[in-house]
C-alpha cells in the first residue's frame, strides 16, 4: 500500500516508516523537522536500503496536500505530526490548537475530497486524564484532561468518532501509554531538542554525564515505592502495531480504539534500578515536588489490541533501556 506518513522524520513515525518499508509498503513523509531532522531520514534508508520519498513542509498546508494527493493514489494516511509537549502546551496554548486540532481538520478535508479513507491517529494515554481504575481499557471514561496537548488529542478523538458515525472514514484511534528505546541498531531513537521532558531521555543525559543529576517528582504517590508508576512500551513494538492496524483497516471499516501498552507498570525508581544493573553506571538523583498534572499510575488494558489486532508488546524493560542507551552511546546530542 502507499502510505502517507505525517511527522515520519520524528521520534515514532521514523520507526513505524522503517516497519512499513521493511513490510513492503511504499512510502511519502510530509516533515517540517520543526522537532526531527533530515539525518533521521538518512538512517532510514541506510537501514532500510531504499531511498525515501519524503516532502519538506507544513501538514496544514493546504496546496501541498491538494499536490500530494493529485499525484498520487494515497491508500492510508498515517498522521503522527503534531507538537508534544505537556507543559509547552501550557503557554502556547493557541500554537497547540493550530498545530494539532486544526492541521488536523485540514488533513482529514483533503483526504475526504481525495476519497482517503483510511486514518490512524497517534492518540494518547493522556486522554484518560486521571485514572479511576489501573489497568485502563478504552471503555473508560476520557475528556478529564489537564492541559491543552491532552485536550487536543481529545478534540480530535471526538472528530474521528463523528466521522466514523458518519461513515466517512475508516479509522484507528491508538493510544499510546509511554513509548521508550529505541530501534536496536542504534541509528534511530529519540532526540528531544533542549533539555527533555521525559524521564528516559533525562536520565540518558544523566548516565552520559550532559545533566549532573535526575530529579524524580514526587516519592509520596500511593504506589509500592512512593514514585510514579507508567507502562513503558519500546518503540519496536508500537511500531508493530502501527503496521497491524494498516492489516486491520483491510477487513474493518469505521472507527476503533486501540490502547497500545504492554499491561505493566513500572515505577520510576525500578526503572532507575534495571538501568543500573544492566550499565554498571550510578543514576544520581534526587526527589522534588511532584510535577503538576502528573497521576500516580497508569498502565494499559492491552487486551483488545491483542485479540483483534493480534498484537502482543514482546519486549522487556531491559530491551528498551539496552537499545536507549546503545542510541544514546551512538549519538549523545541525537540528530542536533
Ligand atoms: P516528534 O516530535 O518526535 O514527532 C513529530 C514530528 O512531526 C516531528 O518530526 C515534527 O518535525 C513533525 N511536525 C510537527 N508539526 C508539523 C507540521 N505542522 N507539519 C509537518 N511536520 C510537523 O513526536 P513523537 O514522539 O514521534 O510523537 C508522534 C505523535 O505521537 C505525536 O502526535 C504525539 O503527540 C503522539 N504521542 C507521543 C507520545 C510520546 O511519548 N512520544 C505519547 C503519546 C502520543
Ligand atoms: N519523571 C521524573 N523525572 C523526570 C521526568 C519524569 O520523575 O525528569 C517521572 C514523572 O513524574 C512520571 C514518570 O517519570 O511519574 C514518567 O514521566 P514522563 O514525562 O516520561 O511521561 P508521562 O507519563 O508524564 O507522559 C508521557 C508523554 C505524554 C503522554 C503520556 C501518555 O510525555 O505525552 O506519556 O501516557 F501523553
Amino acid at each position: 500500500m502507499k502510505i502517507l506518513v505525517t511527522g515520519g522524520a520524528g521520534y515514532i513515525g521514523s520507526h513505524v516508516v522503517l516497519e512499513l518499508l521493511a513490510q513492503g509498503h511504499e512510502v511519502i513523509i510530509i516533515d517540517n523537522f520543526s522537532n526531527s531532522s533530515e539525518i533521521a531520514l538518512k538512517h532510514i534508508e541506510k537501514l532500510s536500503e531504499k531511498s525515501i520519498n519524503y516532502i519538506y513542509g507544513d501538514y496544514g498546508d493546504e496546496n501541498l496536500l491538494s499536490n500530494i494527493f493529485n499525484c498520487n493514489k494515497i491508500d492510508a494516511v498515517m498522521h503522527f505530526a503534531g507538537f508534544k509537549s505537556v507543559s509547552e502546551s501550557q503557554t502556547k496554548v493557541l500554537n497547540y490548537y493550530l498545530n494539532n486540532v486544526a492541521s488536523t481538520l485540514t488533513l482529514l478535508h483533503k483526504m475526504k475530497l481525495h476519497n482517503v479513507r483510511r486514518f490512524i491517529f497517534s492518540s494518547s494515554a493522556t486522554v484518560y486524564g486521571i485514572p479511576k481504575r489501573v489497568p485502563i481499557s478504552e471503555t473508560a471514561e476520557v475528556g478529564g484532561t489537564t492541559n491543552p496537548y491532552g485536550t487536543s488529542k481529545y478534540i480530535i478523538e471526538q472528530i474521528l468518532n463523528d466521522l466514523g458515525q458518519a461513515n466517512d472514514f475508516d479509522i484507528v484511534i491508538l493510544r499510546y501509554f509511554n513509548p521508550v528505546g529505541a530501534h536496536p541498531s542504534g541509528l534511530i531513537g529519540e532526540s528531544p531538542k533542549g533539555a527533555p521532558n521525559n524521564l528516559v531521555p533525562y536520565l540518558l543525559d544523566v548516565a552520559a554525564g550532559i545533566r549532573d543529576q535526575l530529579y524524580i517528582y514526587g516519592n509520596d504517590y500511593p504506589t509500592r515505592d512512593g514514585t510514579g508508576v507508567r507502562d513503558f512500551i519500546h518503540i519496536m513494538d508500537l511500531a508493530a502495531g502501527h503496521v497491524r492496524s494498516l492489516d486491520f483497516l483491510q477487513t474493518n471499516t469505521g472507527v476503533h480504539c486501540f490502547n497500545l501498552g504492554t499491561g505493566k507498570g513500572y515505577s520510576v525508581l525500578e526503572l532507575i534500578t534495571t538501568f543500573e544493573k544492566l550499565t554498571n553506571i550510578k543514576i544520581a538523583h534526587s526527589y522534588t515536588e511532584r510535577r503538576p498534572g502528573d497521576i500516580a499510575e497508569c498502565w494499559a488494558d492491552p487486551t483488545n489490541a491483542n485479540r483483534l489486532l493480534k498484537w502482543t508488546a514482546e519486549k522487556t524493560l531491559q530491551d528498551m533501556l539496552n537499545d536507549a542507551w546503545r542510541w544514546k552511546n551512538n549519538f549523545p546530542n541525537g540528530y542536533f
